[in-house]
C-alpha cells in the first residue's frame, strides 16, 4: 500500500479525567481496537486515536477537590490510570492526545482564528443554566425541577459576555448533509434523533467561558477560555495535523488521515458530534467525517452506568475473574452494537464457560491433544472437506460484511456458528473410533487436517477481538513459524484451505479459558 494511500481513521471520544476508567469507557474503546484491528487484518492503512479531556470546570473542580493543581491531576490520572487500562486491555491506539498538549492548544487557537476571519464567531451575552457534568449549556426542556436530567444535579446559572458561533446558520445545510448521507449519522435512530433536534430550532452557541481559566485562552480575548467542548471536539483533527502547511510533515498527515471514518461515540455525547462538529468544520471548509456511529449504554440496575452515581465498575473486576479476553469479547457478543446492555455476572460467566471454554477452548486443546497422540505431534498431510470449506467461506464473508457495518455481535455470531460447525464435524467423523484401527490412518490423518484448518481460520477471525488467546493458540499450531505473526494474517485470505504446512510441530500450550473459580464475595 503506498504512503499516499488514505488511512482508515477511527476514534474514541477523549474522556474526561476526573475519575480512572469504567467499564463504559472501556466499551467503547475495546469497540474501537476490535475495528481498527479487523481493518489492519484486512491490509488497509489504520490510524486509531484516543485521548483524554482535561479542560473545563469539571475537572478544575475535582483537582480542587483533591487538593491538586488541574494540570498535576490530569498528569497524574493519565499516567497511573487512563494509560495503564488501555495497555491491559491490549488497546493498540496509535496515538493518544490530551488536549493540555502544546500541539492542540496551538492548533486549536490557529482554527479559532480562522473562523473569526471568516465572520462565524460574534460576541454575546450567554445566560441560562449550565449541568458542570455534562459540560453544557442547557434549554428548559433538559431540565427537571433545576436539576440536569442526566446528572440529577442542580445547575449552575450562568451570565456571561462571551464569544458565539454561528452555529444556527449551518441547520439547513446539516439536514443537507443527512439526508444525502444517512451513514454519515447512525444507527438510524440516532440519526432521527439529530434530524429532529435540528427540526426543532438550533440557537447560537457560546464557546467561551469568563469566569475560570482552565482552558485554552481565546487568542484575541486573553480574559476568557474556549468552552471545553469546542477544545475537545477539535481533537480529532488537532491530532493529525489540522491546519499545517500542506508540505509540512503534519499538513502530510492531514492529507493522509482526514476525513475520520469513524468517530465512535456513546449516544450521550451524540449531538455534540452530530451538530456541533459537523457545523465547525462546514465553517472551516473542510471534509466532514464520514460516520458517527453512537452506541447504547451498558446500564447498571436499569441506568446508565456512571462514576458521578458510583455505579462505574472497573475493568479490572471483571477482568481479574473472566480475564482481559473474555472480557474483550463478552460486551461486543451479548449487546447489538447501538441497544443499551445490562451487564449481568451470571449471564457472561455462562456464555464464557458454554462459548469460550467449551465450544472454543476444548476444541483447540482436543485437537492439539490428538495430533500429539496420534500424529507424533505433526500436522498431517493437506485434506479436504467440501463442506466444512463451505461453511467458513460463509462465515468469513458474513463476519467481515457484519464486521465492517460495526455489526459486532452479528459478525462474532458468524464466527462462532462455524466454530460450532468443527465441533460438529469433529462429533461426527469420530477420530478417536478411527484411531483404533491402523487401516484408518489415512481418514483419521484427514480428519484432524480439516480440524486443524478449521482452527487456524477461527484464531485468526477470532484475533481482533481476543488478540492474546488466538496468538497462544497460533503459537500451539505451529503457525508462527510457518506462517508468521498472526496479526499479519489478512482476512480476505483466511478461507483459502490449505494453510498450514504439512509436518509442522503442534505443542500443548496453556489452556485457553480456564475453569472459572467460584466467585469470592
Ligand atoms: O463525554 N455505557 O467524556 P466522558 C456505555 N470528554 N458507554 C459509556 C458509559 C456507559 N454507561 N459511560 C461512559 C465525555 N461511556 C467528553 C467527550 S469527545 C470530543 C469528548 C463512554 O468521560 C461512551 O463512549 O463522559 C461515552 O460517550 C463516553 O464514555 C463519555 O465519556
Ligand atoms: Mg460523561
Amino acid at each position: 500500500m503506498s504512503a499516499e494511500s488514505k488511512s482508515f481513521y477511527l476514534t474514541t471520544p477523549i474522556y474526561y479525567v476526573n475519575d480512572a476508567p469504567h467499564i463504559g469507557h472501556a466499551y467503547t474503546t475495546v469497540a474501537g481496537d476490535v475495528l481498527t484491528r479487523w481493518h489492519r487484518q484486512r491490509g488497509e492503512s489504520v490510524w486509531f486515536l484516543t485521548g483524554t479531556d482535561e479542560h473545563g470546570q469539571k475537572v478544575l473542580n475535582t483537582a480542587g477537590a483533591n487538593g491538586t493543581s488541574p494540570q498535576e491531576w490530569c498528569d497524574r490520572l493519565v499516567e497511573e490510570a487512563w494509560k495503564p487500562v488501555w495497555s491491559s486491555l491490549n488497546i493498540a491506539y496509535d496515538d493518544f492526545i490530551r488536549t493540555t498538549e502544546p500541539r492542540h492548544m496551538e492548533r486549536v487557537q490557529r482554527f479559532l482564528t480562522g473562523l473569526k476571519e471568516q465572520g462565524h464567531i460574534y460576541a454575546g451575552k450567554y445566560e441560562g443554566p449550565y449541568c458542570v457534568g455534562c459540560e453544557e449549556f442547557k434549554l428548559p426542556g433538559d431540565l427537571d425541577e433545576g436539576r440536569c436530567k442526566v446528572h440529577g444535579t442542580p445547575v449552575e446559572m450562568v451570565s456571561e459576555e462571551n464569544w458565539f458561533f454561528r452555529l444556527s446558520a449551518f441547520v439547513p445545510q446539516l439536514l443537507e448533509h443527512y439526508k444525502d448521507h444517512p451513514e454519515a449519522c447512525e444507527p438510524a435512530s440516532a440519526r432521527n434523533e439529530v434530524i429532529a433536534f435540528l427540526e426543532s430550532g438550533v440557537q447560537d452557541l457560546s464557546i467561551s467561558r469568563s469566569s475560570f481559566d482552565w482552558g485554552i485562552p481565546v487568542p484575541w480575548d486573553l480574559k476568557q477560555v474556549i468552552y471545553v467542548w469546542f477544545d475537545a471536539l477539535l481533537n480529532y483533527a488537532t491530532a493529525v495535523g489540522l491546519g499545517d502547511p500542506v508540505d509540512s510533515e503534519g499538513g502530510k498527515k492531514f492529507a493522509r488521515t482526514w476525513p475520520a471514518d469513524v468517530h465512535l461515540v456513546g449516544k450521550d455525547i451524540l449531538r455534540f458530534h452530530a451538530v456541533i462538529w459537523p457545523a465547525m468544520l462546514m465553517a472551516a471548509e473542510l471534509p466532514l467525517p464520514k460516520k458517527v456511529f453512537a452506541h447504547g449504554w451498558l446500564l447498571v440496575g436499569g441506568e446508565k452506568m456512571s462514576k458521578s452515581k458510583l455505579t462505574g465498575i472497573a475493568p479490572a473486576d471483571i477482568t481479574d475473574h473472566f480475564g482481559v479476553d473474555a472480557f474483550r469479547y463478552y460486551f461486543l457478543r451479548a449487546i447489538p452494537f447501538g441497544s443499551d446492555g445490562s451487564f449481568s455476572w451470571e449471564d457472561m460467566a455462562a456464555r464464557y464457560t458454554s462459548e469460550l471454554a467449551n465450544d472454543f477452548g476444548n476444541l483447540a486443546s482436543r485437537l492439539i491433544a490428538m495430533i500429539e497422540k496420534y500424529c507424533d505431534g505433526a500436522i498431517p498431510a493437506l485434506a479436504h472437506d467440501a463442506t466444512l470449506e463451505a461453511a467458513l467461506a460463509t462465515a468469513s464473508a458474513h463476519a467481515d460484511t457484519a464486521i465492517v457495518a460495526l455489526d459486532f455481535q452479528g459478525g462474532i455470531n458468524a464466527i462462532m456458528d462455524f466454530c460450532k460447525r468443527v465441533n460438529g464435524y469433529v462429533t461426527e467423523q469420530e477420530p478417536w473410533v478411527l484411531a483404533k484401527d491402523p487401516s484408518n490412518k489415512a481418514a483419521l490423518d484427514a480428519v484432524l487436517y480439516n480440524t486443524a484448518e478449521a482452527i487456524r481460520a477461527l484464531a485468526v477471525l477470532l484475533h481482533p477481538v481476543m488478540p492474546a488467546t488466538t496468538e497462544t493458540l497460533w503459537s500451539s499450531l505451529g503457525a508462527d513459524l510457518t506462517l508468521g505473526p498472526i496479526g499479519a494474517q489478512s482476512i480476505g485470505k483466511v478461507a483459502q484451505w490449505g494453510q498450514l504446512p504439512a509436518g509442522s510441530k503442534v505443542t500443548k500450550g496453556a489452556v485457553l479459558f480456564p475453569r472459572l473459580e467460584e466467585k469470592a464475595d
